[in-house]
């Protein structure tokens, strides 16, 4: 289970998805997106959503041998040390050189909970008429998304834990675990609950 950082691995209650698992499944991700892919003469605007979806995104597209466009999308629903999604907004729309209007476009996020971000997130790229809109997550939590909030592309379905590494955080922080972990209980604040 190491990470070869004792100051990171301390806090790890267990590794639920290790680095070995996640880079196999990222790659058949990848062969899967890479078939669908409807016109092989058009490039895919793939879209991270910041921040959590950096790490999935970097070695995601590193195995898409299509054509491609690399466009950023801040949303957020946790904020600071809460467990408990607050909501979505959609805090930072980054200006980029990337139109979609009749663009594939594929949404790149790290984990489909409650489904509020990507729900947002979609409708925000919608409303720039692409010519195709799909969504990619490494992780999903399963029966917590309502019906309307779908993903094309799942990674692996984890059990409804909070839950950090490869991008994902908690309070900022454990983006850098190569694993998907949870962390021990009394790493969690409790937001006055
Ligand atoms: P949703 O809007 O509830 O689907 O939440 C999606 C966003 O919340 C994700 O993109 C993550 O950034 C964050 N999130 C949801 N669950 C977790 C978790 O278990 N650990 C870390 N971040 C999470
Ligand atoms: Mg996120």
């Amino acid at each position: 289970m190491s990470t070869t950082a004792p100051v990171l691995d301390k806090h790890i209650e267990r590794v639920i998805v290790d680095q070995h698992q996640i880079a196999d499944r990222v790659k058949a991700m990848a062969a899967e997106i890479t078939a669908n892919h409807p016109n092989h003469d058009e490039p895919l605007v793939t879209l991270c959503v910041l921040n959590g979806s950096v790490v999935f995104l970097a070695d995601l597209i590193r195995h898409l041998p299509i054509r491609m466009l690399l466009g950023v999308i801040g949303a957020s629903s946790y904020r600071g040390k809460s467990t408990e999604s607050q909501g979505p907004s959609i805090w930072h729309r980054m200006h980029s050189p990337v139109d979609m209007k009749d663009q594939h476009v594929l949404i790149v996020d790290d984990i489909l909970d409650s489904g509020n971000t990507l729900r947002l997130v979609r409708q925000t790229v919608e409303d720039q008429n692409p010519k195709s809109v799909a969504t990619a997550v490494l992780l999903r939590k399963p029966d917590k998304a309502p019906p309307d909030v779908k993903a094309e592309y799942i990674g692996f379905d984890i059990e409804d834990a909070f839950v950090v590494g490869y991008g994902l955080d908690y309070a900022g922080e454990f983006r850098n675990l190569p694993h998907i972990a949870v962390l021990k209980p009394e790493c969690y604040e409790h937001d006055g609950a």
